[in-house]
């Protein structure tokens, strides 16, 4: 594809119609990780992230249909939403005709402090597919250690462990000597301000080991993920460094030169294009 490895300027809904165009109307890409605003007042440099809840509702279906549209026969389809429109998120898949294979909540710790109520500490992320035969899922890439073989010494443990679970956090008894002590391989903490990783332009910037590992398990070398709310950039980094190809689609240009920039000092194993 003539944009691909790159990160696209423009609204989402737009860029992806012309994307399809340019395709003859083919979905293309394998993978669609969206992290859209929640619709909670965030300051975002250009988008306000607060709008009715009717505005907020018809524009996640115009997205989520451009983003089924453009993904391929095989393809699956990520989605991250806050609680406040996790449910509508959910219907308006079925309306598309989306197969739902997880229902991830990803835990996370360093949540805010509250005092009227319980501080929130989770993100919801779904996982869904247009054809439910088909559909890549790369079990080997992602197996942990299990309590059969950590905890019972039990022979019929799978010799590479087990597929994680759908709440994304490692209990203390799956952490053996095969994860760094201290490095919180898969218990996967939001992105604070002393981490390496943290770029520093963009507050919502997601974990790359929480892209690393969807990336992994639900698509194969060389295929095409897109992310169209590519924010800080996260997605379009990781895919480059294992290998996949990619196309970013970002609303401001303030983000899309600071990401470019980000992925240009990621360690990357392709020329980026950008
Ligand atoms: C939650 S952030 C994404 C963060 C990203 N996952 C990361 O790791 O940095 C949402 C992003 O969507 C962008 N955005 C809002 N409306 C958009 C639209 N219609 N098309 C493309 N991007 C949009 C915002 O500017 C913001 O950067």
């Amino acid at each position: 594809m003539k944009q691909e490895n790159s990160i696209i300027q423009g609204d989402c809904v737009a860029v992806l119609a012309d994307l399809l165009k340019e395709q003859g109307g083919k979905g293309f890409a394998d993978l669609i990780f969206a992290d859209p605003p929640f619709n909670i007042g965030y300051e975002y440099d250009e988008y306000h992230d607060k709008v009715d809840h009717e505005e907020y509702v018809g524009w996640t279906k115009k997205w989520m249909k451009a983003c089924v549209n453009a993904l391929s026969d095989h393809g699956s389809f990520w989605i991250a939403i806050g609680d406040d429109y996790a449910a509508e998120v959910r219907i308006v898949a079925r309306e598309l005709k989306l197969v739902m294979r997880n229902w991830i909540i990803w835990y996370y710790t360093f949540g805010q402090s509250t005092r009227k109520k319980f501080a929130r500490s989770h993100t919801h992320i779904f996982y869904f597919v247009k054809d439910k035969k088909n559909f890549v899922f790369n079990d080997e890439a992602i197996r942990v250690p299990s309590a059969r073989q950590t905890t019972y010494n039990d022979k019929r443990a799978h010799p590479k462990g087990k597929v994680p679970d759908d709440t994304w956090i490692l209990r203390p008894q799956e952490v053996t000597e095969a994860f760094e002590p201290g490095e919180d391989t898969w218990h996967i903490s939001r992105v604070c301000g002393t981490f390496k990783e943290r770029a520093g332009f963009h507050g919502c910037q997601m974990p790359e080991k929480l892209l690393a590992r969807i990336i992994e398990t639900v698509t194969n070398p060389g295929h095409l993920v897109l992310d169209p709310f590519s924010g800080s950039g996260t997605t379009v980094v990781v895919a480059n460094s294992l290998g996949r190809r990619f196309i970013g689609i970002e609303l401001s240009e303030q983000y899309v030169a600071q990401s470019k920039s980000r992925l240009k000092d990621s360690e990357s194993l392709f020329d980026t294009g950008s």
